[in-house]
């Protein structure tokens, strides 16, 4: 593969519901992170974006529960959301909100390019009313029993339990789940986005990703372009973008669907980074054209909106389907290269829940553990391909025994013999056979790691990063430097650069797993610039919620164009003054297991 792509890591969009449990972020944010990291390093033009997802029932369900307006929610978690984010070093180029103006106008540019090239048409259908108030009951506001499984805790929207996408009135015994009152179904208008006039198209794309994509992924979504029906891209809510047509607009109780315009969200963040980095065209460069690559990252549940839906806007906006369409203003746009999602983490056997208290949030985890640390046992025991689960016991285990044994041990004898014994990077004399064998076995490493983190085969990659690890603490045991300091210092002098070239490698490979350790060793090793960036809290200016003036927002960017850490072998700068290095990891005590279930049950009550 070529260096110098173009690539978009787009990020699933948080609710603005609560704080992040690490639940969410095994499946959206480290991987992403990971990838994004590793792609920069390759030399490759990587554009991260993402931001909170303000509109739609969850939100408005929270704000009504703690009587609070949306607005003021939407800004609490926002701020939240994005402190959480930045704790875990997710290096986004930029997150933002949906609900700034730059948000609104490119959403609605969207509908009207699908309006005009015929693709979204007006049905009535039955909506939910509560018979008491009157008020309209959006999907999320009503639950029932699944009409597929059998479901009894399924929602207007979807049901949980199988999966699938629902419509209020496919509910078996529905209830407002405000008041439990049996709601009324009457006649409402809405906006329909015809997915049929995409079936074929859709299922030649995906069949061209056969291969490529995470099997249980493709699966999933080719199924799901079997049977595909209208679907309603406007809800009778309040709260969310208003529909840009005349007679619509200026209904206070008619809205763009939060999904509609969630995902159109991945082209606004792109369009708001543009506009701040002063050249407000930039956008385009990861979004048209042969040599624009995109990648999806987020959790099973949002498959559907990313392998069928968004690719409708996206092919509908460019009119490349059927026989008349243009394409709207912003020309045209791609579709996914591909949508990489996990699956569920699970908490000590439980499903993670609020509610419950079934559940470790982000800045909770952070205050005890290193982001490093969760980091880790995300990408070695998270939810890849198949359901996982968070145990205590096991976080411990492979902090201890991975992290503080294995690499944190490599890093601190490597430097400590190294400085202790001679203060500097040594020169190395005549390379043995051995020496010669594992110096090649470390540089041909980023081979193999690359193509798994190509891949988003996250898991195989840390393991093969790992056996790195694993094979130069081997080389320092046979190669005892330690008895060559009386025998044979020149040789162990030679020992000393091998270890810390493969110390140098194995940290360059953990690098997009490990950003903060691998800032510390760059460091320890002399190294100067910023190996690899972390991000900050930014102020962006925008209206907000469709209001007059701009108002300022935090944003999530950062700086990562100019940083040191590239993939490849980097050689250590002989000479270099050495100090004796702090520990890396915190070795855990086991007792924290049985803490940390106690302050769960006792959370749980
Ligand atoms: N807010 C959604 C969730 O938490 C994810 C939205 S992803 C987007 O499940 F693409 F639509 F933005
Ligand atoms: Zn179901």
């Amino acid at each position: 593969m070529s260096s110098n792509r173009h690539i978009l890591t787009a990020v699933a969009w948080p609710y603005t519901n609560g704080p992040r449990h690490i639940g969410h972020v095994s499946g959206f944010g480290v991987p992403s992170d990971v990838f994004s990291r590793f792609q920069r390093m390759s030399g490759n033009n990587v554009l991260m974006v993402s931001g909170t997802d303000e509109h739609g029932t969850p939100i408005l369900v929270l704000a009504d529960q703690e009587g609070l307006s949306p607005r003021d929610l939407a800004d609490r978690y926002n701020r939240v959301i994005a402190e959480d984010l930045v704790a875990l070093g997710l290096s986004y180029d930029l997150f933002t909100r949906t609900t700034t103006g730059n948000h609104y106008d490119v959403v609605q540019k969207l509908f009207i390019a699908l309006y005009e090239n015929g693709y979204v048409f007006t049905h009535t259908t039955k909506g939910a009313v509560s018979p008491s108030t009157g008020r309209t009951l959006p999907d999320r506001y009503i639950e029932g029993t699944c009409p597929i499984c059998g479901y009894d805790g399924a929602r207007g929207d979807q049901c949980d339990n199988c999966g699938n996408q629902l419509d209020p009135i496919d509910l078996l015994a529905p209830r407002s789940r405000v008041n439990g009152e049996t709601p009324e179904f009457v006649d409402t208008e809405h906006f329909m986005l015809d997915l049929p006039a995409f079936a074929s198209v859709l299922e030649e794309w995906l069949a061209s990703k056969e291969g490529d994509w995470r099997p249980n992924v493709l699966k999933f979504s080719r199924n799901l372009v079997e049977d595909l029906q209208p679907r309603a891209v406007t809800r009778d809510l309040n709260w969310g973008v208003p529909i840009p047509l005349e007679g619509w607009k200026d209904n206070p109780n008619k809205r763009l669907y939060v999904w509609f315009d969630a995902v159109i969200g991945y082209l606004s963040a792109s369009i708001e980074w543009a506009e701040r980095i002063g050249d407000p065209e930039a956008w385009r460069r990861w979004w048209q054209g042969e040599d624009a690559e995109s990648f999806y990252f987020m959790g099973k549940d949002n498959i559907v909106f990313h392998s069928v839906i968004w690719p409708a806007i996206l092919l509908g906006e460019s009119g490349r389907v059927g026989q008349n369409g243009e394409p709207g203003v912003f020309g045209e746009l791609n579709v996914p290269t591909e949508v990489v999602s996990s699956e569920f983490l699970t908490m000590e056997g439980q499903k993670f829940s609020s509610s419950r208290s079934v559940v470790i949030y982000v800045r909770d985890f952070l205050e005890r553990y290193s982001a490093d640390a969760l980091r880790y046992f995300i990408m070695a025991a998270g939810p890849e391909t198949h359901d996982t689960d968070f145990t205590w016991a096991e976080f411990v285990r492979r902090n201890n025994d991975e992290l503080v044994a294995a690499w944190g041990n490599l890093v601190n004898r490597s430097v400590s013999m190294a400085a202790k014994n001679i203060g500097h990077i040594p020169e190395a004399g005549e390379f043995t056979d051995e020496d010669e064998r594992v110096l090649a076995a470390s540089r041909s490493a980023f081979d193999t790691v690359g193509q798994r983190l190509e891949r988003s085969q996250f898991k195989a990659a840390l393991q093969e990063a790992m056996r790195t690890v694993a094979e130069a603490n081997k080389y320092i045991s046979e190669q005892a430097p330690w008895v060559l300091r009386k025998t044979d210092p020149e040789r162990m002098a030679t020992v000393l650069h091998v270890a810390l070239q493969l110390v140098q490698d194995a940290n360059t490979l953990l690098t997009p797993f490990l950003p903060e350790s691998a800032n510390k060793v760059h460091a320890m090793l002399g190294g100067t610039g910023t190996w690899t960036g972390m991000p900050r809290i930014d102020t962006g200016r925008d209206t907000i919620g469709g209001s007059e003036e701009a108002v300022e927002y935090p944003v999530i960017t950062g700086d990562y164009a100019d940083n040191v850490a590239r993939w490849e072998s980097m050689p250590i700068a002989t000479g270099t003054p050495l100090e004796r290095p702090q520990p890396l990891f915190a070795k855990l005590d086991p007792s924290v297991v049985d803490e940390e279930l106690a302050r769960l049950s006792a959370e749980a009550g």
